[in-house]
C-alpha cells in the first residue's frame, strides 16, 4: 500500500464490520520528536482476549472464506519499517482502539497520504456512522 492513508481506509474496514457507530481517527504529529502518533478508536463489537491475541497475525481471520487477515498486520509493518510501533486494545463488547507510531524522519517512512478524503469517502458511504477526525500538531 502506497500510503497510510490507504491502511486507514482497511482499518476503518475493519470498524465498519464490527458494527461500530462512531469512529474516531486522531493524528498527532509531534515535529520535535520527528514522530507521528496515529490513534484509531472504534466502539464497535470488539475481540474477546484470543480473537485479539491472534488479530496481528496475518494468516488470521474471522472473514468466511478467506485464509488471511492483512489490514491490521500490514499497518504494524509499516509501522515497524519505519522504526515504530503498534498497539492493539480492544474488549469484546468495549470497542477496539489501535495506537500506531511512526518514526517521520526514517527513510522508509510512507507518505500519509490523503488521509481527510478518505474519511470523506467513508462518511460519504457510510452516513450511519460518525467518523471523528483530527490532526494536531504538537512540539
Ligand atoms: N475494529 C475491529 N473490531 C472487531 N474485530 C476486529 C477489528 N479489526 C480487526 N478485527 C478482527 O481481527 C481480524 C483480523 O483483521 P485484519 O484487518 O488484519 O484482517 P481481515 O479484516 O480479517 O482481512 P483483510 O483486512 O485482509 O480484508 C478480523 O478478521 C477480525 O476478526
Ligand atoms: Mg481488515
Amino acid at each position: 500500500m502506497q500510503d497510510l492513508s490507504l491502511h486507514v481506509m482497511d482499518i476503518l474496514e475493519n470498524s465498519i464490520t464490527a458494527r461500530a457507530t462512531k469512529v474516531i481517527v486522531k493524528v498527532v504529529m509531534r515535529t520535535g520528536k520527528e514522530e507521528m502518533l496515529l490513534e484509531i478508536i472504534d466502539n464497535g463489537m470488539g475481540m474477546d482476549a484470543e480473537t485479539a491475541a491472534r488479530a496481528l497475525d496475518p494468516f488470521f481471520t474471522t472473514k468466511t472464506g478467506k485464509k488471511t487477515g492483512l489490514g491490521l498486520s500490514l499497518l504494524k509493518q509499516a509501522a515497524e519499517q519505519c522504526g515504530g510501533e503498534m498497539v492493539l486494545t480492544s474488549g469484546k463488547g468495549r470497542g477496539t482502539r489501535i495506537r500506531a507510531l511512526f518514526c517521520t524522519g526514517h527513510p522508509d517512512m510512507k507518505p500519509v497520504g490523503d488521509m481527510a478524503g478518505t474519511i470523506d469517502l467513508l462518511r460519504m458511504t457510510h452516513p450511519e456512522i460518525t467518523f471523528e477526525y483530527t490532526c494536531e500538531m504538537e512540539d
